[in-house]
């Protein structure tokens, strides 16, 4: 069976074919320059950017890769959540071009993407697995027991891992998306000059909270600031406190999963697992844990076809499929 799929979620436009021999193409648009201006997604500017994208990318991919619509048996699109007007460019175009090619289609879960997304690699993760999943919207644990069985273990109670990457990077004046920016600021940063908490570490449970960290960031770049200071690199060590809070927790947290559902094996997916820093981390742990972790090659972190290509293959596989009405559910429990 051959998928096509198509992510429109958020500031990415993500085309891909999937099929029994693997991943065959996949394309990703991002919007980042459109929305640098505003320091953050622009809904109504994505909308109308995925409606200029998405009919070229599509069919450039085909092009490019020598497909017709009879070499294509399913189609699937994201359906939440994410924002409404994204989502529905991308379920309109995708429902319609299966109306019109006469084939099967289906909404995926966004996060549900995500989670798959390790197994499109080579060494490709066993079921029962941890899944930890952070992106800019979402900081979650899973249980997975197979494909649509997942149980929420954990998740934030305000902002996202990534969310608060975002938010500490704006204020300190970095540019947009502020993740990847903080990160590399981090590099240069000591990592012995600040302390930051590491939030609901100290009680149990397997929830998180990163916007304390984003308020503990400010307050350190306000009172350290002074005439003498070293501006550039009183940044560099508050993104090297901020990461290392972060990270610390994911990893703490993580350990507590692992050991309380007695597994062995941790995916890590979502737009922050691309930090470089996070990944060493969590294979050091697990290494020390004689587990498995498990990531997606870093393209495939952030947002993409290709894991909703993916999801799409496994359910429609399965001979589900939506009638000709299509739905999006901008906030969409994975569990
Ligand atoms: O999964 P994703 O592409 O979109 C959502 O579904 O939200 O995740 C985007 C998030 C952003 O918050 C971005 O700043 C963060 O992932 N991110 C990173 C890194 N690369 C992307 N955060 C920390 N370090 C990175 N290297
Ligand atoms: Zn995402």
């Amino acid at each position: 069976m051959r998928v096509l799929g198509v992510e429109t979620s958020c500031d990415e436009t993500g085309i891909a074919i999937y099929d029994d021999q693997g991943l065959l193409a996949h394309e990703v648009y991002s919007q980042t320059k459109i929305h640098a201006d505003y320091g953050g997604v622009v809904p109504e500017l994505a909308s109308r950017d995925h409606v200029r994208k998405l009919a070229p990318m599509a069919r450039q991919l085909l092009q490019q890769h020598h497909i017709s619509q009879s070499d294509i048996d399913g189609l699937a699109y994201t359906a939440g959540p994410g924002l409404a007007g994204a989502l529905l460019v991308g379920a309109a175009f995708t429902r319609s071009l299966a109306w019109a090619w006469r084939k099967p289609a289906i909404g995926i879960h966004h996060m549900e993407g995500h989670l798959l997304a390790p197994m499109l690699e080579a060494e490709s993760p066993d079921f029962p697995f941890i899944a930890l999943l952070v992106s800019g919207g979402h900081t979650q644990l899973i249980q997975v027991k197979a494909i649509g069985q997942y149980e929420l273990l954990g998740e934030s109670v305000d902002d996202a891992a990534g969310e608060a990457f975002d938010k500490t990077a704006k204020l300190l004046g970095l540019g947009y998306p502020g993740g990847p920016e903080l990160a590399r600021l981090a590099q240069s940063g000591d990592p012995n000059r600040f302390q930051f908490p590491r939030p609901m570490t100290d009680r149990p449970g397997l929830d998180f909270s990163f916007s304390g960290l984003k308020t503990f960031a400010l307050t350190t770049w306000r009172t350290e600031q002074s005439p003498t200071a070293n501006l550039q690199q009183l940044k560099a060590d508050i993104a090297r406190a901020f990461e290392d809070a972060v990270i610390d927790t994911l990893l703490i947290k993580c350990r507590r999963a692992l050991q309380q559902t007695h597994c062995q094996r941790l995916v890590m997916a979502g737009g922050v697992s691309a930090n470089q820093r996070l990944r060493v981390s969590i294979t050091d742990m697990l290494d020390s844990m004689q587990g498995q972790a498990y990531y997606p090659r870093t393209d495939l972190c952030t947002d993409n076809g290709a894991m909703i290509a993916y999801a799409g293959w496994h359910h429609l596989k399965t001979g589900k499929q939506e009638s000709l009405a299509f739905n999006i559910q901008p906030r969409w429990p994975l569990a």
